[in-house]
């Protein structure tokens, strides 16, 4: 990385220093206190696409994201910004570290038989803003372990709301179902399935997956369509209660929204809308895009920073149940039969759409094209907050402090994507971006929709595209140019720096991938599928009246 590297990091923290101190005196001039920090609400959507957001593809003329497209033309919309890896664990887990996946020690999925979750050596944004006075809380989909000591409460969280991992991943049906199954995944008597259909257009809506408050089970199996009005009920009480304290807070809301099963909202005016053929991903899009707008009415004039993007890119294989990509094809990896979306490392994959919301501070209708990773939100929010992030550890996140409040500018030099389960290891830095140039050491497709795979082949000399050129990653630059010989030799003395400095990181953490079938939430063990009740309690109540 280099001298000048660390004196840009330096100045970017002393800049920001300045501009704290400028925002207290300000804050004096209007009757505030000296003290009054900013809020940051961070949402991270699940398996969504570059291309979900209208803004990103005005010329499609799609209209299913108004609030953020709002948010984009009152702020900051990133079109260059990467998740830190392209599945969802090692993405969570990078974002809440500001550290590579070979630091942190998470580079794959955790399941729910695991037993541990993120190391706990490692120190996350929460936890840093919880010291620092902040009221912390988190909404939704946590993935980084659900035992003990691994639970978002004992990891930052003052409070949580939400599932411990995908919501595909409760019931004992097979994971990766599209919509909520239509036959029960547990044994229910006839009359609860009648009135479920009843109530939800012929479909059973509950799985056996838990719903977490604080440390317990709240509700299990839960019922897919409330999560919505659940999340979004409690996100607002935050909001608001955090607000009547006068107390600054750090809102992390994990939805399950794009991720499969998709559960759009019912309404007896749309019933076609459960209709796999009638646009499930739309109307989920549009629900997602509702919550947020909640989120965006409660904190507005309330010193609040929104940070919206994804934890990777779409799930290609479930073809009409998966976002867009955009222009983000990666035509290489497709041309040959594989899919080039989640777990691969394509643009695809880890390309997600972005918007940062701050008004009065971030200028309005503002879009950047620096290149920036989700590993960047926690030095950008902890230097926004004005704690200083912990010295005994190395960050691979940068401060983009001054692309989101000055637009300038201010690019990664380089960023790294690692294999997040495509064919190849885990962990390991498949491709790297140097400027507008990406290069690959190692290539691998997801499966594609339709069922075609792509195998992993190593790249001797490097793959490398010119993205400005090809946005598609559809063709190599030629070998025997001096453009091509120049990125080649900054990338691999790149390469090597961060593999010796990862190699030499005494902080460096290994996750405990062990597994027990005890390990897994259950609200009692006696009940199939670990129901928290042996009937639905509304249909106790209907079964009563008859
Ligand atoms: C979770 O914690 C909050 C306080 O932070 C408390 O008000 C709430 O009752 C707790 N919920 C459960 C289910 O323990
Ligand atoms: C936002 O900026 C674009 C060009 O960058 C411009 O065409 C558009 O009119 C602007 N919108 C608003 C509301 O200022």
């Amino acid at each position: 990385m280099g001298e000048a590297l660390n004196q840009l990091l330096l100045s970017k923290v002393l800049l920001c220093g300045l501009l704290l101190h400028t925002v207290s005196q300000r804050g004096l001039g209007t009757g505030e206190t000296v003290e009054k920090k900013p809020s940051f609400i961070i949402i991270l959507a699940d398996d969504i696409g570059w291309g979900d957001l209208d803004v990103n593809q005005p010329e499609k003329k799609t209209n299913n994201t108004p609030n953020l497209n709002l948010m984009a033309q009152q702020g900051l919309r990133l079109t260059d910004f990467h998740s830190p890896a392209s599945t969802c664990s090692p993405s969570r887990a990078a974002i809440l570290t500001g550290r590579y996946g070979l630091r942190n020690g998470v580079i794959h999925n955790f399941g729910v038989n695991s037993v541990a979750g993120l190391p706990l050596s490692e120190i996350t944004l929460p936890q840093l803003l919880q010291q620092a006075g902040y009221y912390t809380a988190m909404i939704g989909k946590w993935h980084l372990g659900h035992n003990g000591p691994y639970s978002p409460t004992n990891r930052g969280f003052d409070y949580y709301l939400g599932i411990p991992y995908s919501n595909d991943m409760g019931c004992t049906d097979t994971p990766g179902y599209n919509l909520p199954p239509c036959a029960p995944c547990v044994s229910a008597g006839p009359e609860v399935i009648r009135l479920r259909r009843s109530v939800h257009g012929g479909c059973y809506s509950e799985v056996g997956l838990p719903l977490v408050e604080n440390s317990s089970i709240v509700e299990q199996p839960l019922d897919l369509w409330t999560l919505t009005e659940k999340y979004k009920s409690a996100a607002l009480k935050i909001v608001h209660s955090a607000r009547a304290r006068g107390q600054p807070y750090l809102l992390y809301v994990a939805l399950a929204h794009m991720h499969v099963p998709l559960a759009p909202p019912f309404s007896p005016d749309t019933p076609a809308a459960r209709s796999p053929s009638d646009g499930a991903y739309t109307a989920s899009l549009r629900d997602l895009d509702g919550l947020i707008g909640a989120l965006k009415t409660a904190s507005d004039n309330d010193n609040t920073l929104i940070w919206f993007t994804g934890d990777n890119g779409p799930w290609e294989q479930k073809c009409q149940y998966a976002g867009s990509v955009g222009p983000f094809t990666g035509k290489w990896q497709t041309n040959k039969g594989g899919g080039s979306a989640k777990q691969t490392t394509w643009e695809g994959g880890h390309r997600v759409p972005t918007v940062v919301y701050w008004p009065g501070r971030i200028p309005a209708n503002t879009t950047s094209s620096a290149l920036l990773s989700g590993m960047d939100i926690f030095p950008t929010v902890l230097s926004l907050a004005g704690v200083t992030p912990p010295s005994d550890r190395r960050l691979d996140g940068i401060d983009a402090t001054n692309v989101v409040l000055q637009r300038q500018h201010t690019s990664r030099d380089f960023l790294f994507h690692p294999n997040s389960g495509a064919a190849g290891r885990f962990g390991d830095l498949e491709a790297v971006r140097a400027g507008k140039y990406k290069a690959f050491y190692i290539t691998g497709g997801a499966e594609a929709c339709g069922g075609g795979k792509g195998e992993q082949q190593l790249h001797d000399p490097l793959l490398i595209f010119d993205l400005e050129r090809d946005e598609a990653e559809e063709t190599p630059l030629r070998l025997d140019t001096p453009e091509y010989e120049l990125v080649a030799r900054r990338v691999a003395r790149e390469r090597e720096e961060l593999l010796w400095d990862i190699a030499t990181d005494k902080s460096v953490s290994t996750a405990d991938y062990s597994t027990d079938k005890s390990a897994a939430p259950c609200c009692d063990k006696t009940q199939a599928v670990c129901r928290c009740y042996t009937v639905p309690r509304e249909d106790i109540k209907t079964r009563r009246k008859h």
